[in-house]
């Protein structure tokens, strides 16, 4: 606590750099000296591009009870910007997976200990994980330039994407166009691709990916998901009916700024990056932002929160974005918001444990969706309303669909279940990408043939 306060303004990166490397801005140290180290840490840590992650570990705690659960969430005030949840304290039954920097290793795992807290180590070096990822990103990238091609099957940067966004479109004229819907805080295009066969206004179909940054599966996904309506239209007698009749709407880099911080910088940046006078931290959850249940349980009004829910309702350019596009429009009947990782295909609400009117046929096609997943490649995934599957959170996308009149909206949280984590090695990009897309054909297909 006492390191917020002393911070003099804010830096980006900052509170992820408090790891091993940043450490010492502890109660001892005057605010000058605070401020000095942190700008030096800051310094190194651009001349060595990304920040480093060395010894930080994963660790898996199963809460007995609601107790021990509430002694997990101190933990955040104890230890408050150090202690990341991957996965929050929710209920008994459901993992809590937190990041820990090596620095705090130590104490983290004694005050487990000392409070009868079960762990265990899920992953043991990030850095590892993540010098993996970008040795693979690099070979890939080489094997893309000698080809003049682009792999399905690897990560890519914001530049990247949105390069590919751009050939895509154009190659694809017939059948996709890209939209910019608005600019992010650091004013970055913000950007949407419509496959439509033609008519106007058609019914409509949302589907958005990467609205947290760290979650790179979920933008793999959406690539690949895109390329596979090109492809299979003409094929997929489904599909074909289902463009004939609606449009859809994919946007992939839904948090541009926080998706080029995790590779400039924090491959485990979450918000996005904005900033206000007299705040030292940076960034709103996005998917807290939302009007529906906003300031509710299970959002943070502290701006230091990985769920800081930001000062008001659409307060961030890229929720607004959506919103004005989704309105304007009008006539979007399912909405798919996509998330990693946990495994999971939820629909409203997070907010409430109220049932939605159409709770019984949400949950009908949220098991066949699970079930057409599972036929791929035989991955298991939960399903059922986000407060009573996950946890109560406000502010979120699918609850602000819903009660915008989109009927069939739907949150996923990818693969993987905490092996990997948000780390999900490239070789399970293609496999994640066909068994989401088989989910979201039969989301597309029950809207179809249920029009309203
Ligand atoms: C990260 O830090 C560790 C030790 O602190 C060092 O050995 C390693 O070379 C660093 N890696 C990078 C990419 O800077
Ligand atoms: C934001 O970017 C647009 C182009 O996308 C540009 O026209 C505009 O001037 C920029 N605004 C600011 C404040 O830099
Ligand atoms: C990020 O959050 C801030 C509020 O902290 C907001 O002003 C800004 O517009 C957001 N940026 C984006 C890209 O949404
Ligand atoms: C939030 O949670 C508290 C405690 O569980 C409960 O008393 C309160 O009614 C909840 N608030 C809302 C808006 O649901
Ligand atoms: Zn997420």
């Amino acid at each position: 606590m006492a390191k917020l306060e002393e911070s003099p303004r804010s830096l980006p990166g900052e509170r992820s750099m408090q790891g091993p490397r940043g450490g010492g801005t502890g109660p001892g140290l005057s605010p000058v000296g605070s401020r000095t180290l942190l700008i030096c840490t800051f310094i190194l840590a651009v001349a060595w591009g990304q920040m480093n992650f060395t010894g930080d570990q994963v660790l898996r705690v199963l809460a007995k009870d609601e107790k021990q659960l509430s002694l997990l969430r101190d933990l955040e005030g104890l230890k408050p910007q150090k202690v990341d949840f991957w996965r929050g304290p929710a209920r008994p039954s459901l993992p809590v997976d937190m990041r820990v920097p090596f620095s705090e290793l130590h104490d983290v795992k004694d005050y487990l200990k000392s409070h009868g807290l079960v762990y265990t180590v899920m992953i043991k070096d990030i850095q590892v994980l993540l010098d993996e990822e970008r040795d693979t990103m690099a070979r890939s990238r080489r094997l893309e330039r000698s080809t003049s091609g682009f792999s399905y099957s690897s990560y890519h940067t914001l530049e990247e994407i949105y390069n590919w966004i751009d050939s895509f479109a154009a190659e694809h004229s017939d059948l996709v166009s890209k939209i910019c819907i608005g600019n992010s805080f650091e004013n970055r295009s913000i950007l949407v691709l419509k496959f439509s066969t033609g008519g106007s206004n058609r019914r409509a179909v949302w589907i958005d990916t990467g609205i947290h940054s760290r979650e790179w599966i979920t933008h793999a996904t959406g690539i690949w998901i895109s390329n596979k309506i090109v492809s299979a239209y003409g094929k997929d007698h489904v599909l074909k009916k289902i463009l004939n009749a609606m449009d859809i709407f994919i946007e992939i880099v839904t948090n541009p700024d926080g998706f080029a911080f995790t590779h400039s910088m924090n491959r485990l940046w979450r918000k996005n990056k904005s900033s206000r006078p007299g705040i030292s931290c940076i960034g709103v959850d996005l998917n807290r932002n939302w009007k529906t249940g906003f300031g509710g349980n299970g959002s943070n009004k502290n701006p230091c929160s990985e769920t800081y829910r930001g000062p008001a309702p659409q307060s961030e350019p890229e929720v607004s974005a959506i919103v004005e596009f989704i309105t304007g429009h009008g006539n979007f009947k399912a909405l798919v918001s996509i998330h990693s990782y946990s495994q999971m295909v939820m629909y409203p609400y997070g907010h409430s444990l109220k049932p939605v009117p159409n709770h019984e046929e949400l949950f009908n096609l949220a098991k066949d969706t699970v079930k057409a997943l599972h036929k791929v490649h035989g991955t298991e995934y939960t399903f059922g309303s986000i407060s009573t599957t996950l946890y109560t959170a406000s502010g979120i996308t699918v609850d602000w669909a819903y009660d915008s009149g989109i009927k069939y909206a739907f949150s996923f949280e990818l693969r993987d279940t905490g092996q990997y984590g948000f780390l999900l090695p490239a070789s399970q990009i293609i496999p994640t990408a066909q068994e989401t897309w088989m989910a979201i054909r039969t989301i597309m297909k029950h809207a179809l043939r249920h029009p309203y």
